[in-house]
C-alpha cells in the first residue's frame, strides 16, 4: 500500500483493454454497473492497435497489389505497379486509430471509467494500479481479467535482437525487407509470409511440423502451400531454427532439417512461434485465482475464476486464443456480474486464417475424427466447379463438411476459399442450432455465389450432387 493514495471504488474493474476487456466494460456499463477500465497501453489491446486490424489491412493492399500485377489475365493492362511502404503504414495506422477513438467514445458514452496505467492485485477486493502519474488504488466488488497474451520467444532468436521481430514488428516495418525468414508455419507466419511475398520479399517459413498449420487436415494446408509455392516462398518442413549470425552486416539464419543443415540470408526474422498467458506479474499470489501448468487462468463456463468474484476472459483464460472468443466471454462475464442467466455455452468457435486462399473451419476436422476414433461422413466440393470461382480466376481451395457417421448431424465445415473468413458464420450458426447436413443442402444459396460450394458440400455428403458426376458404386 502506497500512502496516501487515492483509491477509487467501482463495482467492476477490468483489467486490459482489448476485444475481451472493453467488451466486458461496456456490456457491463450497460446493465448499469460501475466500470473501471485499466489498460497500460491504448485501449483496443493487441488485436486492434497490432494485431488483426491492421494485419488485415496490410494483407488486403497486398492482395490488391498482386490482383493489379496479375490484371493481364483479365485483359487489363496496367504499368508497373510500385509499393510506397511508407504510405501503406499510413493507410494501416490511420484505419487503427479511428477505431480506437471510436472505442474511446464508447466508453464515454456508457460512462466506462478508463484508467490508464498497469494494475496488479493488492488483495482479492483491491488493486494498485501504476501510471504515468503516480499509483493509484481501485477497491471493486468483482473484478473480471482481460490480460491477453504475449509472443512466445524462441533461444537464439530473442526479440531484443537487432532484425528479429515479433509480429508487430513485422507490422510496422518501413521498407519491405529484400529476404524475410518465418519461423513458425501457423496463422501469423501464413498470414504475414504471404503479405510480404506478395509485396516482393524473398520469403522462407521455417515450420517444425511435416506441414504448414499441422493441426490443419492435410488437403488444407496443400492449398495454400501449393499458393505460397507459387508466390516463390520456400517452405522448410520438419526444420529446426538453430540460430543467427552476423556476417558482413547480413544475418545468416541456421537452419536443420532432417537432411541437412542450410544457411538462408535475412534482413527480417519473424518469429510465430505461437503465444502465451499474460499471467503473471499480476499478482494473482494475493488472490485465489489458479492458474494451469501452461499458465492460462482456469475458469467455469460463466468465466469464474477459483476466486468467486474475480473472472477471466479472452487469451489468458485459455484457447482458442481469438478476438471473438474475448468478445463473447467479455460479455458472459459481464451479465453474469449484472445477475442475468449467461453462459459461454457455445458449440463452436469459428477459427480463420487470412491466407491465400483464406481458411476457414468450425468444429471438428477429419484429423481430429481420426485421432479420436470417430466415425465420419465426408462431403466435399472444389472450387474448380464452381461458376462463380472460374469467373474470380480463384478455382484453388475447396468446401467440406464433415458429419456423423449416419450422414446427420453436423460436426465440422472446412472452407478453403476467397471470402471463406464470411462464408464460415453459416456453417457456425448451423452447428449452434443443431441443424441437419440435408438442412444445408436443401437451404436454397443464391447463384452463382462460392456459398453455394456449401450446399454442393452437403449434397455431396448425402450422395445426391449433380455438379460432379459421381458415377453409381456396383453393387
Ligand atoms: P500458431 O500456433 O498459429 O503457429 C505456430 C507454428 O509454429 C506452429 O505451426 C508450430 O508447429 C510452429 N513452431 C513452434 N515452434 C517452432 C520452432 N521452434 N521452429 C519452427 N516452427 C515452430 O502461432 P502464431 O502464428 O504465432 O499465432 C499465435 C496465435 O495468435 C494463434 O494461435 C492465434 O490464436 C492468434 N492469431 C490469430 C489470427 C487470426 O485469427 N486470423 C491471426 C494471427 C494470430
Amino acid at each position: 500500500m502506497v500512502m496516501g493514495e487515492l483509491t477509487v471504488e467501482t463495482d467492476v474493474a477490468v483489467i486490459g483493454g482489448g476485444p475481451g476487456g472493453y467488451v466486458a466494460a461496456l456490456r457491463a456499463a450497460q446493465l448499469g454497473k460501475s466500470v473501471t477500465l485499466i489498460e497500460k497501453e491504448r485501449l483496443g489491446g493487441i488485436c486492434l492497435n497490432v494485431g488483426c486490424i491492421p494485419s488485415k489491412a496490410l494483407i488486403h493492399a497486398a492482395d490488391l497489389f498482386d490482383e493489379i500485377k496479375g490484371a493481364e489475365k483479365f485483359g487489363i493492362k496496367v504499368g508497373k505497379p510500385e509499393i510506397d511502404a511508407g504510405k501503406m503504414q499510413e493507410w494501416k495506422q490511420n484505419v487503427v486509430d479511428k477505431l480506437v477513438s471510436g472505442i474511446e467514445q464508447l466508453c464515454k458514452n456508457y460512462g466506462v471509467d478508463v484508467v490508464h496505467g498497469e494494475a496488479f492485485f493488492e488483495s482479492a477486493d483491491k488493486l494498485i494500479v501504476k501510471g504515468e502519474h503516480g499509483t493509484s488504488g481501485v477497491k471493486f466488488r468483482n473484478a473480471i481479467i482481460a490480460t491477453g497474451s504475449r509472443p512466445v520467444e524462441i533461444k537464439g532468436f530473442e526479440f531484443s535482437k537487432k532484425n528479429v521481430v515479433d509480429s508487430t514488428g513485422a507490422l510496422s516495418l518501413k521498407e519491405i525487407p529484400k529476404e524475410i525468414v518465418v519461423i513458425g508455419g501457423g496463422y501469423i507466419g501464413l498470414e504475414l509470409g504471404t503479405v510480404y511475398a506478395k509485396l516482393g520479399s524473398n520469403v522462407s517459413i521455417i515450420e517444425r511440423g511435416p506441414q504448414l498449420i499441422p493441426r490443419a487436415d492435410s488437403d488444407v494446408a496443400r492449398v495454400v502451400t501449393k499458393r505460397l509455392e507459387q508466390l516463390g516462398v520456400k517452405i522448410y518442413l520438419n526444420a529446426e531454427a538453430k540460430g543467427i549470425i552476423e556476417v558482413d552486416e547480413k544475418n545468416i539464419v541456421k537452419i536443420k532439417t532432417a537432411e541437412k543443415e542450410i544457411e538462408i540470408p535475412a534482413d527480417k526474422v519473424l518469429v510465430a512461434v505461437g503465444r502465451k498467458p499474460n499471467s503473471e506479474h499480476i499478482g494473482l499470489d494475493k488472490t485465489q485465482v489458479k492458474v494451469n501448468s501452461k499458465g492460462f487462468i482456469m475458469i467455469d463456463q460463466f468465466c469464474r475464476t477459483s476466486q468467486q468474484n474475480i473472472y477471466a476472459i479472452g487469451d489468458v483464460a485459455g484457447d482458442p486464443m481469438l478476438a471473438h472468443k474475448g468478445f463473447r466471454q467479455g460479455k458472459v462475464a459481464a451479465e453474469v456480474i449484472a445477475g442475468k442467466k449467461s453462459a459461454f455455452d457455445n458449440v463452436v468457435v469459428p477459427e480463420v486464417i487470412f491466407s491465400d486462399p483464406e481458411i476457414a473451419s468450425v468444429g471438428l476436422s477429419e484429423r481430429e475424427a481420426f485421432d479420436r476414433s470417430i466415425k465420419i461422413k465426408v462431403g466435399k466440393f472444389p472450387l474448380a466447379a464452381s461458376g462463380r470461382a472460374m469467373g474470380l480466376g480463384r478455382t484453388e481451395g475447396f468446401m467440406k463438411i464433415i458429419s456423423d457417421a449416419e450422414g446427420k448431424q453436423i460436426l465440422g465445415v472446412h472452407l478453403v476459399s476467397p471470402n471463406a473468413s464470411d462464408m464460415i458464420a453459416e456453417a457456425a450458426l448451423a452447428m449452434e442450432l443443431g441443424t441437419t447436413v440435408e438442412d444445408l443442402a436443401l437451404t436454397i444459396h443464391p447463384h452463382p455465389t462460392l456459398s453455394e460450394a456449401i450446399a454442393e458440400a452437403a449434397e455431396d455428403l448425402l450422395g445426391k450432387i449433380v455438379h460432379l458426376y459421381k458415377p453409381a458404386k456396383k453393387a
